[in-house]
Parts: C-alpha cells; structure tokens; sequence
C-alpha cells in the first residue's frame, strides 16, 4: 500500500473536566487510541454526534492539540512533537475551515487582504499575490474577482463569505485541509453549493481533506472513507458506501437513522 499522507497511531487525548460538576469523572477522554489514515487525494469523513471527540482530532491533526500518548504520522516522518520553524513549515501544508466564516475572517479585513494573507505567509512574492488571489476567487464561484476584492466580510452573504474562506484556505494549495463543520451554518440550497465546491476543489488539486461533521449526507457526497466517532473512540471505519449500505456498528446505524429523520434507541 502507498504510504498515507497522514496517520494517526494510537492517538489519546484527556482534558481535565470542571470539578464543579458533582457526580462526575474529572478527567473527559475525548480521544481514545484514536488511529486513521488519509491517503494522497482521499478525502475521509469523521462523523459522530456533538462531544464525540471530532474537533480534539482535527486540532491534533493540524498540531494546536498535542496528543498525551499516541503518533502523528505526516508525509512518512513523525510530526507528533514538532516545534517553532518545523511546525511552522508543516502548518503551511495544511489549511483549515470552519464552521462560522466569521472565525477565520477578520471584520477588518478586505478580502483582498484576508486571501492574500496566507500567501504571504507561506512566501509568496508580493507582485505574485494579486494574480493568485484572483484565481483562488475565480476557483470558489466569487466571479468576477473583482467585485468582491473590496469588499468587507460583513458586505457579503453568510454563502459567499464561506466562500471567501474556503479561497483563503485554498489559495496555497494545501496538501490537507481540515473542515470542521464547513456547511452547518448555511441553509439547505447552500449547503449543497459549498459541498459542490469542496467536491470540485478536492479532486482538482489532489489534496487530501478531513471533513468532520455530523452530516451523513454531506459525507456520502465528499468522502471516500468514513470513521464514526462515539466519546473519543473510533467505533467503525470504512469505504463510506459500504458503511452507509451496510452499517456494522449499532451506533452507526443511529447516526444513520438520526439523518433520515427516524428515531433508534441508542442501546437495543
Ligand atoms: N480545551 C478543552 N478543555 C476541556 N475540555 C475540552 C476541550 N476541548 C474539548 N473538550 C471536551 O472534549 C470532548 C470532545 O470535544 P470535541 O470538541 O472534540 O467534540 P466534537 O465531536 O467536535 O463536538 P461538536 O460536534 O459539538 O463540535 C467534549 O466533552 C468537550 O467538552
Ligand atoms: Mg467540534
């Protein structure tokens, strides 16, 4: 097998819990000897419900969590406790969206600006910037560029900010991005566009993508592989056809159920 682009090994991950709640273990393990793989080009969804563990995997992925035990594998050589200028230089291979575009957008910023400002910081010569810039807009459907390089986050719609930040994420060609929830925040019509994007996108450049999210449909149109996640363990993994076709884990066909709008007990 080819060597994946990223793995994790054994990852675990405790936060302490607020001693104020009575009646509780103080330690939360919102990652138990967590293992995946995301190959070149692959994109692999983590899916679970709120508290599962999934945003603790991602901030690992992209170093802003160190795991307590456990690797992390990028690129054949072991990332897991790099420090200062090397894990600035990995960092730059790896973009992240979120959620709310208004947490990786600065208000005061134009988008001009806030495209611009990763290529900066992975080098790109100033007078390279601008071209690149109008591109990465063209690519996310903001056309023509030159409408929106103006413009402030709050001058455009919650639809084309995500974009804005999706142009930003894309603009240095990351081996990997992290989305966190990209389209949770968007309605429906929407939604289906940036997940259109992000399809479009992925196979483009060839980068891999790990697409947390609670969105089972969302992983069906994205992902080739899925990994369901309940209270920081990885409970079931898979090509995502076959998971979904024919779940093996009982927890993975509530998800499932819970996406359909039917209802499973949780324990049969
Ligand atoms: N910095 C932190 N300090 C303390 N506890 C944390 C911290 N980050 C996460 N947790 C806890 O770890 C567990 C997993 O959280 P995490 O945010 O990874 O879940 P998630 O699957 O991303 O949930 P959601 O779908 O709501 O975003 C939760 O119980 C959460 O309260
Ligand atoms: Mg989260």
């Amino acid at each position: 097998m080819n060597q994946p682009l990223l793995e994790l090994r054994d990852v675990s991950r405790t936060y302490a819990r607020d001693r104020r709640r009575r009646g509780q273990a103080d330690e939360v393990h919102a990652a138990r000897r967590v293992s995946l793989t995301i190959a070149a080009g692959e994109t692999l969804a983590l899916v679970g419900e709120s508290g599962a563990g999934k945003s603790t995997i991602g901030q690992i992925v992209l170093g802003l969590q160190t795991p307590d035990t456990g690797e992390v594998h990028f690129d054949g050589a072991n990332v897991t406790h790099l420090r200062g200028r090397a894990r600035r230089r990995l960092r730059r291979r790896m973009q992240l969206i979120l959620q709310d575009p208004y947490q990786s957008l600065h208000p005061g910023m134009r988008v001009d600006e806030a495209v611009a400002e990763p290529l900066a910081i992975a080098g790109v010569a100033r007078d390279e910037r601008h071209a690149r810039v109008v591109d990465a807009l063209d690519d996310v459907g903001l056309t023509p560029a030159e409408r929106f390089l103006r413009r402030h986050p709050h001058e455009l719609s919650g639809g084309q900010r995500q974009r804005v930040a999706m142009a930003r994420a894309f603009v240095v060609r990351p081996s990997l991005v992290v989305a966190d929830e990209p389209t949770s925040m968007l309605d429906a019509s929407l939604r289906g566009e940036i997940l259109a994007l992000m399809a479009s996108m992925g196979g483009r450049a060839g980068m891999s993508t790990l697409l947390i999210t609670h969105d089972l449909a969302a992983a069906r149109i994205l992902a080739d592989r899925v990994a369901v996640m309940r209270a920081g363990e990885i409970v079931e993994h898979g090509p995502i056809d076959r998971v979904l076709a024919a779940p093996a884990h009982h927890y993975t066909r509530v998800l499932l159920a819970a996406s359909e709008g039917r209802l499973l007990e949780e324990d049969p």
